[in-house]
């Protein structure tokens, strides 16, 4: 039941794999990668409990060697400290040039982990093993690594493609409900952005695939990759359309910043949230009709998820400050603001042409209603 997902991306292409019991299959998966018969693990203290004894045995079972080292869980860990710990670690673990570094768990230790072996000994190879949703449908897939600046998130970072991506949805099970709802915020970006026919899909299986149909999930994974890598393919390193990737997010990134990245909104609800709002800005701003965010935001209600300012515990600075945040984005280019609006459900389009003043009417009408 394994589905491949192609990153075809010149020297650099490597395969998604997606499919229950990659873990278990793990030695077999990474072994024709392997010049000699040892990788090294990264994980966290959330993962390492449910996913590091059956991935180290599954590659024992093949003969693989493993060591491991599990840092603390959280946001936090994305920074220099545990980065710098990490990366003597696989120092003194002697990882070679031509040695592979595996990273298991979400997207924290995806970016650090990759970040990692992008400049030990100037780049080794890595393979992501992602095991939320969040990770397994967005930032295990397409070379995006790094850490956290006290300026801010992933200014510090390098395009390092893994060599494989072992996505088992079987580790899904094992997510607590609101992480993975909150990786689904992902998975419905990618209906909206750029496949109408995918988010009708979702409106009818969300329900099946968030209590744990395994096909739904299978499905849902398969399909989001599969998008993630044509853009990826395009637009490599987001010179244009792999902007598009960042629909809901210019809005997620300021309000994640006014929530202090803490557990008041995780990143993936601050995406649903951003992508419900940027589609009342098409409507507003006459690109798409009212019945388009009305019917996204329908369907995140659907499913429980955050869709308002309101579902935000806590205060929100005012419109005038969140634009702020905004101002302080890395899309910002001379100064303009780029957005990802759309024309409809699987039609958006990146623009810096949003005046600022609609953006602050919309925001100071969002906040009267929270
Ligand atoms: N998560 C957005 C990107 O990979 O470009």
């Amino acid at each position: 039941m394994t589905e491949i997902v192609h990153v075809p991306l010149g020297d650099r292409a490597y395969e998604v794999r997606v499919g229950p019991g990659l873990i278990g299959r793990a030695s077999a998966e990474i072994a024709p990668l392997l010049a000699r018969p040892r990788v090294a693990i990264l994980t966290d203290a959330n993962v390492a409990p449910l996913h590091l004894a059956p991935f180290q045995a599954a590659l024992e079972r093949g003969d693989i060697a493993s060591s491991a080292l599990t840092l603390p869980a959280g946001e936090a860990t994305k920074g220099w400290a545990e980065f710098s710990r990490a990366v003597e670690w696989l120092l003194a673990e002697k990882i070679e040039r031509r040695d592979v570094v595996v990273a298991l768990g979400g997207g924290v230790i995806g970016d650090l982990g990759g970040f990692a072996a992008a400049v030990l000994r100037r780049g080794v190879r890595f393979v992501q093993v992602p095991t939320t949703l969040l990770a397994q449908v967005d930032s295990s897939v397409g070379g995006k690594t790094g850490i956290n600046a006290p300026q801010g998130k992933n200014l510090i970072g390098a395009f390092h493609q893994p060599s494989l991506v072992l996505a088992d949805t079987a580790a899904l099970d094992t997510l607590p409900p609101r992480d993975l709802l909150a990786g689904y915020g992902e998975v419905v970006k990618y209906g909206l952005l750029g496949d109408a026919a995918f988010f009708g899909w979702l409106e009818k299986n969300g329900p099946a695939l968030a209590t744990g149909d395994p096909q739904a999930r299978l499905h849902a994974v398969r399909r989001s990759v599969e998008m993630k890598a044509e853009i990826v393919a395009r637009d490599e390193t987001e010179t244009g359309d792999r902007a598009l990737l960042n629909l809901g997010h210019t809005f997620c990134h300021a309000l994640e910043a006014a929530t202090g990245y803490s557990a008041r909104l995780l990143h993936g609800e601050g995406v649903a949230i951003g992508c419900a709002l940027a589609f009342e800005l098409s409507a507003r701003l006459g690109l798409c009709s009212q019945e388009e965010p009305s019917r996204v935001r329908a369907h995140l209600k659907a499913m429980g998820m955050k869709c308002d300012l309101a579902d935000i515990p806590g205060d929100l600075p005012g419109a005038e400050a969140l634009l702020g945040l905004m101002a302080q984005d890395k899309k910002v280019v001379d100064g303009r603001l780029r957005f990802v609006l759309a024309r409809g459900i699987g039609a958006a389009f990146v623009t810096d042409q949003v005046p600022p003043e609609a953006v602050r009417t919309l925001l100071s009408d969002a906040l009267a209603a929270a």
